[in-house]
């Protein structure tokens, strides 16, 4: 792994009893079925290597916000169902994490088991980083594993506290993550170009501050792109418009001016006079959104323009649609973005969210390079900052 951490490759784990934090943290319906199976199904090499070396295995996850409550809804026996399916085997379950009840299964779990604990976050220790909670979980095994690149933007306890009390490695999906973001860092084919979407900008400018003098160009879409054209000035009709980051949205587009870097914004929008799908809507020139509409996606120039940059790329990063690309009238710009980046032959990597859900509704997913399980975790990573998942691992 670049930022040389070891991994479960680099210690011996026969007979040994390990401790793996997952992100289980899955989407369900309201009969409790999980609706996308992809983070449960990402943590799978892992799980059957260790397995292999004769280990017994203890998983542990958290799910949704409980915030320190046991919440029915919350609870993990779906997770333990479908892991099982895909293992073939028995997983057993748990109804807490910590306890006497859970300290007897541990103990009595053989080589080539798997036991899955309740929802961590029914304790609210475990956001709170807590060291005694840590302690509790950490004395059920040897080894700790964190396999959970999802939640390593998190310092809660089973993510950072608990490294201080058992030899700690990372999992092979941890170990993937880290490489291939940390490449599109460190030393990515040109041109290396960033496509950046989603509403809202103030999610987004730690990673553009980050990235925008890395890339060769950047393309901005989805509705944070108001907040920069408001910035400069021009209306932007009843579009999304945060405020209070005007003044660092201008300041953006004055570096990228003044470093003459390629910071691509749209040129022209779809907008709308309402976000349903029965709105009216019309193509405009970015400059030119009417009073009494909002813009819902990009235009068909703006699409074009992306396009070509897209194609020529060698290393491309996307993170978040170009419009609200659940209503079907509004997905034409991400379509075409995702299509593009799907066909694109270089290194192609999605970071986690929204972007991830498209390239999945359109049946994209299998022409990604990689796609990222952490959504806010790919985000602060590209950031430039460092991982309380990653920090307590051993180094190599
Ligand atoms: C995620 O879904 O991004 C991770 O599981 C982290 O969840 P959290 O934002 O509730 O910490």
């Amino acid at each position: 792994m670049d930022i040389n951490k070891k991994s479960v490759k680099d210690i011996d784990l026969q007979n040994k009893k390990v401790l793996m934090r997952v992100d289980f943290n899955v989407p369900l319906d309201e009969n409790s079925n999980i609706t996308d199976a992809t983070r449960i199904e990402k943590a799978l090499p892992t799980i059957e290597y260790i397995l292999e070396q004769n280990a017994s295995l203890i998983l542990m996850s958290h799910m949704g916000r409980p915030k320190g409550e046991v919440k029915e809804e919350l609870r993990l026996d779906p997770v333990a169902k479908k892991l099982g399916e895909y293992l073939k085997k028995e997983v057993k379950k748990v109804d807490d994490c910590i306890g006497a009840e859970v300290e007897k299964s541990a103990r009595e779990l053989k080589a080539g088991e798997i036991l899955l604990l309740e929802n961590l976050r029914f304790h609210k220790e475990e956001t709170k980083n807590d060291e005694q909670f840590a302690k509790k979980l950490a004395s059920l095994a040897d080894v700790y594993v964190n396999d959970a690149f999802g939640a390593a933007h998190r310092a809660h306890a089973s993510v950072s506290a608990i490294t201080k009390y058992l030899p700690s490695v990372a999992g092979l999906l941890m170990e993937k993550e880290i490489y291939f973001l940390s490449n599109l860092l460190k030393n990515p084919e040109r041109p290396f170009i960033v496509i950046l979407g989603g509403a809202k900008i103030s999610t987004k400018i730690g990673v553009i501050n980050n990235l925008l003098e890395r890339v060769d160009s950047m393309l901005i879409g989805g509705g944070m792109v108001f907040t920069f054209i408001k910035s400069k000035g021009i209306d932007i009709g009843k579009s999304l418009v945060e405020m209070e980051k005007e003044v660092e949205a201008f300041e953006i587009l004055k570096k990228a001016h003044n470093d003459e870097k390629d910071l691509v914004l749209p040129v022209d929008v779809v907008v709308a006079d309402d976000v349903n799908k029965n709105a009216k809507t019309k193509i405009v020139d970015i400059n030119s959104i009417p009073d009494d509409m909002l813009g819902v996606d990009i235009g068909p120039k703006s699409v074009k323009l992306f396009l070509k940059k897209i194609q020529s790329a060698k290393t491309i990063f996307w993170n978040g649609p170009m419009g609200i690309f659940e209503i079907d009238k509004f997905a034409k710009g991400t379509i075409e973005v995702a299509k593009a980046v799907a066909a694109n032959k270089g290194t192609t990597v999605i970071g986690g969210g929204d972007s991830v859900a498209a390239v999945k509704k359109f049946g994209l997913s299998d022409k990604i390079t990689h796609i990222s399980t952490g959504g806010g975790a790919s985000l602060e990573f590209m950031e430039g900052k460092s991982l309380p998942g990653l920090e307590g691992l051993e180094d190599k």
